[in-house]
């Protein structure tokens, strides 16, 4: 064998090794963003809806007011378009296209108009014959479709996996999708969505091939779903937590808050908990019909932090009583955060505690922060209690910082309802 062949033969191997796993510097934060989906749905008529339908006007818009509403300035980048975006056919050639009518400039144009805002976009495909509204699904298509996708200029994809053919594995599909994105040379954020039925995965294995994946069934526009994820994440919370990390996070689905179901308690417990589990906060409403309330909880940057902290560790739930239940989270620089969440109705629960029965650590003074309230509520010792006032179905965030000063009593705080 010459040198030449064996060179090109180790060259080979190693552009092959490469686009063996998901290393694609990504999502080494959750992504935040905009997703149209639990909003939007399946609205494809434009003639009955033209303010809703989903068109390359509403994304527009949804960038638009994404910048101008200040949500960029906290962190959210993505606009992700979900299912119902393409024509129902592909081209002849195979090739995938938006639907003409509701996207007459087609996704490169609106890629390139998201990417001018200073955003980024996303898209939604499924790895079956259909996606789960039945457009075209990109099942033998995969390395047409990633490269679709790349010369649009899109950075995040959505892989469902609604009509995957029989005996074909889930896991295979996004792996193969995972390189064929690897192969396109272009960062693209890669999000996954396990089926809801059927053995669950090596989830670690799958995050070699996934940045993000959902592991719960959808949130609907209701209460009863964000609990039972609520629930999801804490049953399995020991597995989802050891799997994930920065590049890798586990997704309990979009932000409802500010759409029809969820009250004002509801929506800070949502957010407070998303951001405590680390969440991609992907917010799925109208940004044009926002109640002031609902923006100032989704532009928390105090919460945002938390969600956004470097170590990108999935908090814990340590206390699970009928009326209280506590989660905790370490960040960076020995600090950490913690939510009182109250599942219950009737009147605001009182719950103390301490920082030592918090988990933190034994001997550290923290200076300790009501994060909705933004309140200094004083520094605490291992020992000192912590009493904390939770509304029904509402939260309590805090956040503690190790501090050196000496210790001055903390307080008794209350939050009080709108
Ligand atoms: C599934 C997903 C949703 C959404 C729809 C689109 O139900 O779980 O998040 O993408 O498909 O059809």
């Amino acid at each position: 064998m010459s040198f030449r062949m064996l060179l090109s033969i180790v060259l080979t191997l190693m552009v092959a090794r490469l686009t063996l796993s998901l290393d694609n510097g990504l999502a080494r934060l959750p992504p935040m963003g905009f997703q149209a989906w639990v909003r939007f749905r399946w609205r494809t008529d434009c003639d009955l809806d033209p303010k809703n339908c989903l068109s390359e006007a509403l994304i527009r818009t949804m960038a638009d007011l994404v910048v101008e509403k200040g949500f960029k300035d906290v962190g959210y980048e993505y606009v992700n378009i979900d299912d119902c975006w393409m024509a129902t056919e592909r081209d002849p050639s195979g090739k995938l296209i938006a639907d003409p009518i509701r996207f007459p400039n087609g996704m490169k144009s609106l890629a390139d108009y998201v990417h001018s805002k200073g955003l980024k976009i996303g898209i939604y495909e499924s790895m079956g014959y259909q996606t789960c509204q039945g457009f075209p699904g990109t099942f033998e298509h995969i390395d047409d479709d990633a490269k679709t996708f790349a010369e649009w200029g899109i950075d995040f994809v959505k892989m469902d996996t609604c009509h995957t053919p029989r005996g074909q594995l889930v896991s295979e599909g996004f792996k193969n999708f995972s390189r064929a994105l690897n192969s396109t040379g272009r960062p693209i954020v890669f999000s996954c969505e396990w089926p809801h039925v059927g053995p669950h995965p090596d989830w670690d294995t799958m995050f070699n091939y996934c940045n993000t994946i959902r592991n719960g069934r959808d949130v609907q526009d209701s209460w009863d779903a964000v609990t039972s994820i609520i629930e999801n994440f804490a049953k399995n919370q020991v597995i989802f937590k050891n799997v994930s990390g920065p590049g890798r996070y586990n997704d309990p689905d979009q932000l409802i808050i500010g759409d029809y179901a969820l009250s004002y308690e509801q929506s800070k417990t949502q957010m407070a908990l998303w951001a405590i589990m680390a969440a991609q906060l992907l917010m799925s409403n109208d940004l044009r019909d926002l109640p002031a309330w609902a923006e100032d909880i989704l532009k928390n940057k105090e919460i945002i932090a938390v969600d956004q902290d470097p170590l990108g560790i999935m908090g814990q739930r340590i206390v699970n009583e009928t009326r209280m239940q506590v989660w905790t989270k370490p960040l960076a620089n020995g600090s950490f955060a913690a939510v009182f969440f109250c599942p219950f109705h009737g009147i605001p629960y009182d719950y103390t505690t301490t920082p030592r029965k918090l988990g933190f650590h034994t001997g550290t003074i923290y200076k300790i922060r009501e994060l909705f309230e933004h309140k200094d509520l004083g520094t605490f010792q291992t020992d000192d209690s912590v009493t904390v006032t939770v509304n029904p179905y509402g939260s309590v965030m805090i956040r503690a910082d190790p501090v050196m000063s000496s210790h001055k009593p903390g307080t008794h705080f209350k939050i009080n309802p709108l």
